[in-house]
């Protein structure tokens, strides 16, 4: 039997399990995936059952995405462009870190042949998963991308590392194209963000990288002014989806019935 588990806190809402066994089932292997709420003092444990292969591959959520880093024997390119670490395995007896949000995101975005070259981008928020969006927007060929978050001195961290990016004051609207929402801001039904719709022209597009509730209010606001949307829940398949395909050397099928599965939690 192998085992493989979700690290976070909190994590009681992660839908992880339910996809990862979905899958070995489907694929029939014999493992079992759960999820384990942790403190930053279980880290080094979680990291030594993988070592000695209590553990089969782990992913890690927030808010430990970044602090993992330390204890991990090597980083992938991808884990080390964005500093946050949602995958671990091992590789020749080392633990190596890996990113799957980046091509997770990239997936994500695949059917909708959205040209974001020369295209203003608005990405609300700068925490740990937002670097791994700038770095797939990069990826699809985005140039021109504005960060706007609550704590601007983040947002100003983040601009060290990626010199191209332009930063507004929390609340500022900018004629937009694409408008994507990283901050945890919606995961309460109440929460609301603040934006000019004066200010976005038609055609814009609106992402919230949050999948539960199935439409924020962010993503209620636009859809009922007419915009497109859409909300984090194939991002969030194609990356583990992504996980599975390295721990498992299969590339696991995305259905219906899995999406519905989940949409159905
Ligand atoms: P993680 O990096 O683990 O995802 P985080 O670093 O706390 O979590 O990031 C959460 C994001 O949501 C941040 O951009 C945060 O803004 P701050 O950097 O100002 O904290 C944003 N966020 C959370 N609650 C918010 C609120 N009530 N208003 C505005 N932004 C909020």
């Amino acid at each position: 039997m192998k085992n493989y588990l979700v690290i976070g806190n909190p994590i009681e809402h992660s839908l992880s399990p339910k996809i990862h066994n979905y899958w070995f089932t489907k694929h029939e292997i014999t493992a079992n995936y759960v999820k384990k709420k942790v403190t930053i003092s279980d880290l080094e444990n979680v990291i030594k059952k993988v070592k000695n292969k209590e553990i089969n591959g782990a992913n890690i959520t927030v808010p430990f995405k970044e602090k993992i880093i330390s204890y991990v024997d090597k980083l992938t390119e991808e884990a080390n462009q964005a500093q946050s670490v949602n995958t671990l395995y091992l590789s020749d007896n080392k633990i190596i870190g890996h990113n799957t949000d980046i091509i997770g995101f990239e997936l994500s975005l695949k059917e909708r042949q959205l040209d974001f070259k020369n295209n203003n981008i608005l990405i609300l928020g700068a925490g740990g998963v937002t670097s791994s969006i700038i770095i797939a927007l990069k990826n699809l060929g985005a140039s021109k991308i504005t960060i706007s978050n609550r704590t601007k001195e983040k947002a100003i961290k983040l601009k060290e590392r990626f010199k191209f990016i332009d930063i507004i004051d929390w609340g500022q609207t900018i004629n937009a194209k694409t408008i994507i929402n990283t901050t945890s801001l919606g995961l309460n039904k109440n929460d609301n963000i603040k934006l000019d719709f004066n200010l976005i022209g038609s055609g814009c597009f609106f992402y919230d990288l949050i999948y539960n509730p199935k439409e924020t209010n962010f993503l209620q606001t636009a859809k009922s002014q007419g915009y497109k949307i859409q909300n984090g829940l194939m991002m969030f398949v194609y990356q583990a989806a992504e996980s599975f395909k390295i721990w498992n050397d299969i590339d696991p099928k995305v259905d219906n019935e899995l999406i519905n599965l989940l949409q159905n939690d």
